[in-house]
Parts: structure tokens; sequence; C-alpha cells
């Protein structure tokens, strides 16, 4: 066994796991993991407010790492490495779960890992499916983050495509708050979508068409705004005919990095909005159509979590990459440092 106490604070979920790296299936892996959401106490905010889940975070973490190591059946004593998210993220966020890692290590005498958070969403498909082999490329969309990437191997990006403005999750969620659907908004605006008719609201489809490889998805957000405010359509026809604009965009984009890949074993989803039933629908089409299996982690494993963090930690203690136990915590931290910058305000991660 190899096991590893992964520790997750980067957002709006405090996340503590047990992963064996040495176990062969999923449920092998996963020895024991537990999360707190922290969607009652921004909800009233409509979005994450960083100085509450910071707090939120510390209020909850000691004892959550104690539970999941009864859970597992396990001492601190047993674990080979701390595995802790150091970013990207909210930063107040990522210092609790960073310094409790470190405190952890420092106390039992454990090396400390510190986990880059979108390697754990990037390597979460091989924590789920054992048989994924790099490279592979890579959808990689949350509420932060909306990137293509090819994954060459451990700790070796190459990003092919990132967003100009909005990430797709933070499309879904301001779509949500525009329907007034509250916070979370993916899953809401999924659930109405399914009501509604993709085809009844005439939405821009940005970019495509046009060979450029990026995204953007902030046009698409302020056309469901003048939707909304036109008074013509129902909500779950605007939201059913949002989620089509958006997933249209995708799958043009990633027939686009597919074209622009080198040789790769598999396309793979990954992140929150991987969660989407009608993503993964579409993807499975263009996977297909490209003689690519679609390898998508449960939904359960595409939102934040503490099971990637300490998978990635698994593989990089595997490998002997240990950190130093004043490695920093960092709010923006890109899996591939040489990509070009891209045109646009506002450009993330
Ligand atoms: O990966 P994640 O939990 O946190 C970040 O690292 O951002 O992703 C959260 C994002 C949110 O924007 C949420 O609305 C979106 O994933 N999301 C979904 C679904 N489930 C979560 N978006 C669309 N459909 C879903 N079913
Ligand atoms: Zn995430």
């Amino acid at each position: 066994m190899a096991l590893i106490l992964g520790i997750e604070s980067s957002c709006d979920e405090t996340a503590a796991a047990v992963i064996d790296g040495n176990g062969r299936t999923l449920a092998e892996r996963i020895v024991a993991q537990r999360i707190a959401s922290q969607d009652e106490a921004h909800r009233p905010y409509g979005g994450v407010v960083p100085e509450i889940a910071a707090r939120a975070h510390v209020e909850v973490i000691t004892p959550m790492v104690g539970a999941v190591l009864a859970d597992a059946g396990l001492t601190l004593a047993d674990m080979d490495a701390i595995a802790a998210t150091a970013g990207p993220g909210l930063i107040g966020g990522v210092m609790v779960g960073l310094v409790t890692g470190k405190a952890l290590a420092m106390a039992a005498n454990k090396p400390l890992i510190g986990v880059n958070h979108l390697e754990g969403h990037a390597l979460s498909p091989r924590l789920a499916e054992p048989s994924l082999q790099y490279p592979y490329l890579l959808l990689l969309v949350s509420g932060g983050h909306c990137q293509i990437l090819e994954v060459r191997g451990l700790g070796d990006y190459r990003r092919l495509a990132t967003t100009i403005d909005d990430a797709l999750g933070e499309a879904f969620d301001k779509s949500a708050k525009i329907l007034g659907l509250g916070y979370p908004g993916g899953p809401a605006v999924e659930r109405l979508a399914r009501e509604g008719d993709p085809k009844a609201v005439p939405l821009p489809r940005p970019l495509v068409g046009s060979g450029e490889p990026h995204f953007s998805f902030a046009g698409l957000k302020s056309a469901v705004m003048r939707a909304k405010q036109a008074g013509t359509w129902t909500d779950a026809d605007i939201a059913a005919s949002f989620q089509q604009a958006a997933l249209d965009c995708v799958i043009d984009r990633t027939r686009i990095a597919l074209g622009a890949c080198g040789p790769v074993t598999a396309l793979v989803v990954a992140g929150g909005v991987a969660a989407n039933a009608a993503l993964r629908g579409a993807l499975e089409g263009l996977a297909a159509s490209a003689g690519l299996p679609l390898v998508a982690p449960p939904p359960r494993l595409c939102t934040d979590n503490a099971a990637m963090i300490g998978w990635a930690g698994a593989e990089r203690f595997a490998m002997g990459y240990t950190d130093a136990l004043d490695v920093a915590a960092r709010p923006r931290w890109p899996l591939d440092a040489n990509a070009a910058p891209v045109r646009g305000a506002g450009v993330k991660g």
C-alpha cells in the first residue's frame, strides 16, 4: 500500500481523503473520503465569498482529517505522505488546507506534497479509470477554469486552449443567477434544461466556425440576459437553449484541439462541469467520430474533492516528487507555464 492523506480547500469544498496509490480499482484506491460543502453559507450572496470560505475551512478541516482517518481505520502514522492543495484558488482557503497539511507532515514526520488543484482534476480520470494511459487530450471545465490540455505525462502539460473571458462553469453559474436559480448554478440549469426546448431561443455560439482555438462565453451570458429581459420565452427554454449553445461551443473547440494535438489514447473530460450529462453525451459522439474512447470520472469525482488531490499526490510520491515544508500557497498556478497569453481582458489561468 502507498497511503496518502489528501486535503482540498481551494474553493468552497472542504475535503479530506485517504488514497491507496497501489490500489488496482477505484474502490481499492479510495480508502475513505469526506466532503463538506459550504453551499449554504454562500447561497445568500449568490457566489463564493472568499473570507466566509476561509473561515468555514478552518472550522471543519481538523475534525474532518481525524474523521476520515477513523473511517479508514488508520492513523496519521500509517500514511506515507500528506498531499494538500497548494493552489490555484482562493488564497485564504488554500492556506488553510496547506498549513494543515504542513502541520500534520511536521508532527508525524511525513513527506509533504503541495498539489496543483488543476493537476488533481487533470489526473482524476486516471484515478477513476486505471487503464487510462498518457498521453490524453483533456477538456478541463470547472467554475474557475476552462482549458484543453494535452496531458503527456505527470507534470507535462501542453495547453491548447483557454478562455478569453468566462469559464464554462462560470457561464452556467451566471446564467443560473439571471434565471433566479440560485447557487450553485450548473446542476440547477441542467435540471431546468431537461424541461425546455434547446432550439427555442436564438443564442450566439461565440467563435464557432472562426478557427480560433480559445473559448469565450461572456457574449453568450449577455444574450441569456437579453432573452430573459425580453419576456418571450420560458425559463426552461432559455436554460435548454443556453446549455445547447454552450455545448456547441465546447464541442467545436474540442474538435479543433483534437486536430491540433499529437497522438492520444483518449478524449478525457474533468472538472465540475464534467458532471453535466448533456456535455458527456455530446463528447461521447465527438470521441467516437475521432475513434477514441471518452473517459469521464463519475460526477462525484468531477466536482472538487480530496480523492483527486490524494491521487495526484500518490502519482507524485511514486515518482519521488515531494516538497519542502515552506512550499508556497499560490493563487495562480498554470499547468502549462509556457503557454502563450491569449488576447482579451480578464484572462483566466
Ligand atoms: O470543479 P468544481 O467543483 O470547482 C472549481 O474548481 O471551480 O466546479 C464547480 C463548477 C460550478 O461552476 C458548477 O456550477 C459547475 O461546476 N457544475 C456544473 C454541473 N455540476 C457542477 N455545470 C453544469 N452542469 C452540472 N451538472
Ligand atoms: Zn476544481
